[in-house]
Parts: C-alpha cells; structure tokens; sequence
C-alpha cells in the first residue's frame, strides 16, 4: 500500500504522521511546492519510526515522478483560511492549485482513491474528479466526518459522557450552512432530544456549524488540523480495511436525495471500492429544505469555477 499525500503543511504533516504511525501503508510519499520541506518532514517522520515501532518509510519529495502507482492520494494543498477569510474566500487560489494537483498525481496514479482535503472542500472535489474523470466511488471528500466529530464533542462535553457514545450525522456542505441532524443523533441509542432541552441542542448545533472558526480565531495564522487529518485517516483506514463504516463524506449525487451536479455531504458506506453505496435516510421537509439550501450554495461556487482559469 503506497499513500501519496499533497501538500506537507499542517493537516498534509499530520495527515501523513498519522497514517505511517498506523502502518496504514508499506511507503508514505509526502509531496510540496515549497522545496526542502517535505523532504525534511518526511526524514523527521522517517526517523521516529523506530521509536514508534512501524514499518512505513517516508520520504518528501517535490516531484510527482515519485508518488506513482500510489494507492491513495489525500490533497491538502493549498490555503488555508485566516481570521475573517470564509472557506470560500479560497476558491479562485485553491482551484487552481487543487486542480493542477490532481491532473499531475493522476497521471502517475491513475487508479488511485483520492481523498480530498483543501478548500473549499466540495468544490475542491469537484475539481478533483473534472480533473481526473475518475467515477464518483473513488473521489471523497473530507468535511462531514470533521463536522460531526466536533457535534460528538460538543455534545459528549455537554452531558459529561464518552465521545464513543455518541451517534450522529452532519450532512451538506462544509460552510456556514452544514446540516448536523438532532433527530438522528443519540447517545448509547438515547434520542439527544431525551438528554437535553431544544436551547441546548440549538447552541451546540451552531457551535459544530462554526467550529471550523472557532479554531481560525484562536491560531490566528491558519486552521485546525488535528481533527481535519484524524477525519482523512478514518475515512482512508474504512478503505484498506473494507469496514463498510458508513460516513457522512462529500461525494458527487446523481438524484439521491433530489440533487444532481453537486457535491455534498451525505451518508455514505466506505469500504474496499471506496463508496460502496450511498445512503438514503429519510429527512423532514426543514431538514431537505436545509440541505438543498446548502447544497445551493456549493453549486453557486462551482458556477464561480466556469469563470476561473483554473
Ligand atoms: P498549510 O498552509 O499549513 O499547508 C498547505 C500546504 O500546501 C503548504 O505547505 C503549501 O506549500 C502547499 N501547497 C501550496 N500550493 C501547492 C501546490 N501547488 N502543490 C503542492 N503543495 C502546495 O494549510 P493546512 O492547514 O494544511 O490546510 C490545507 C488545506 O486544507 C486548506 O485549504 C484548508 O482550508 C483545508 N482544510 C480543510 C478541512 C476540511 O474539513 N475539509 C479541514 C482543515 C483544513
Ligand atoms: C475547518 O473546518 C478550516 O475547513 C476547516 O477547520
């Protein structure tokens, strides 16, 4: 199992560290424009190995000659936000280097699952697969597992209980309109709406929905990348291992859920062909009417993309 992983800053590093630490992959190729950085991350990761016990060898490069035959490629170049950016303030930079990005790894591999990661993330997924015309089962992208980790949190900090208890989907974008979903949220099977009142839901739901600023408020010079790239590695980890865990990842819709075009976070079952199957759950009239409101919004921006030079 050979990973390839774009972009060796905070969550690309993370991401990378993670998965040779998990010995997820037999080579980890850690990939940059910025010369002499992710060669020297990838010996700096290299070398830990012994400490850590794990046979992965890593190495950076920036050259995509060596990322070839890989069996994964995670993206997460390009810019990150700061203070007062929104996610989609990085459209036009990210497209392009998402973009050139993906067309330079497929050519070396073409049979890759690739795992998108920069932002704004489901429009960075749709570049992906125009760039690579890969079928939708290997293109996913990363933000509903991030989204509905940080809701686990939330709620776990709230009732005082373990993160591993709670169930729970956040659906659409990864932008101010994500959809976390109260009615399918439970803790150890109890419905939320049982453990808490409606204002306390309401204030948690929001705090998920910010959750990506809250840290950008905090650094200041970037954005998270510990949960981010813990996010990337379940979803890589669900494939090796064919788990057949169903997640809640972007993927592009052809009808499900009433939507075409679009990339959008649904819940889906990721195993050995990478999206098995997506699910359907059935959604109340507000919470549909939510997600084609997000949904909407994704699509605006691909819009935006007919104007780039990308
Ligand atoms: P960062 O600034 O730490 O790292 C980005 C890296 O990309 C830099 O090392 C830069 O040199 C590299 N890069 C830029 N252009 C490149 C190119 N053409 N080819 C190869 N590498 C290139 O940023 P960070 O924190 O790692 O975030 C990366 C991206 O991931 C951002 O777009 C950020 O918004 C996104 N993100 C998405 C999340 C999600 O839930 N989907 C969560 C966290 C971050
Ligand atoms: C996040 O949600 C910046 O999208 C990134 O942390």
């Amino acid at each position: 199992m050979k990973m390839t992983v774009i972009g060796a800053g905070n969550v690309g590093a993370t991401t990378a560290e993670r998965i040779a630490y998990s010995e997820l992959a037999h080579e980890v190729v850690l990939l940059d424009i910025a010369e002499g950085v992710p060669q020297g991350k990838g010996l700096d990761m290299f070398e830990a190995m012994p400490v850590l016990a794990s046979d992965t060898r890593v190495r950076g490069t920036n050259n995509y000659e060596d990322t070839a035959n890989s069996n994964f490629v995670i993206i997460t170049a390009g810019l990150a936000r700061k203070p007062g950016m929104s996610r989609d303030d990085l459209l036009a930079a990210n497209a392009k280097i998402v973009g050139s990005c993906a067309e330079q790894a497929f050519k070396y591999s073409p049979n890759a699952f690739y795992i998108v990661v920069s932002n704004p993330l489901d429009v960075m997924t749709h570049v992906v697969l125009q760039k690579t015309g890969l079928p939708r089962n290997r293109v996913l992208g990363m933000a509903g597992v991030l989204d509905t980790a940080r809701y686990r949190t939330f709620i776990a900090m709230e009732l005082n209980v373990s993160v591993e208890d709670i169930q729970a989907f956040v659906l659409g974008g990864h932008g101010d309109s994500m959809v976390p979903l109260p009615r399918y949220t439970t803790v150890a099977g109890v419905p939320i709406s049982e453990l808490m009142p409606q204002d306390r839901i309401d204030s948690i739901v929001l705090r998920a929905r910010n959750g990506g600023i809250e840290i950008v408020n905090f650094l200041k010079t970037g954005s998270a990348y510990y949960a981010p790239s813990a996010s990337a590695v379940q979803m890589v980890e669900c494939i090796v291992k064919d788990k057949r865990r169903i997640l809640p990842c972007a993927v592009a819709l052809n009808g499900e859920y009433g939507l075409n075009n679009v990339v959008v976070g649904v819940p889906v079952k990721v195993g050995k062909n990478g999206i098995e199957e997506i699910f359907e759950i059935t959604l109340t009239p507000d919470e549909q009417a939510a997600l084609n409101a997000s949904a909407d919004d994704v699509k605006a921006n691909i819009a935006k993309l007919a104007t780039m030079d990308y």
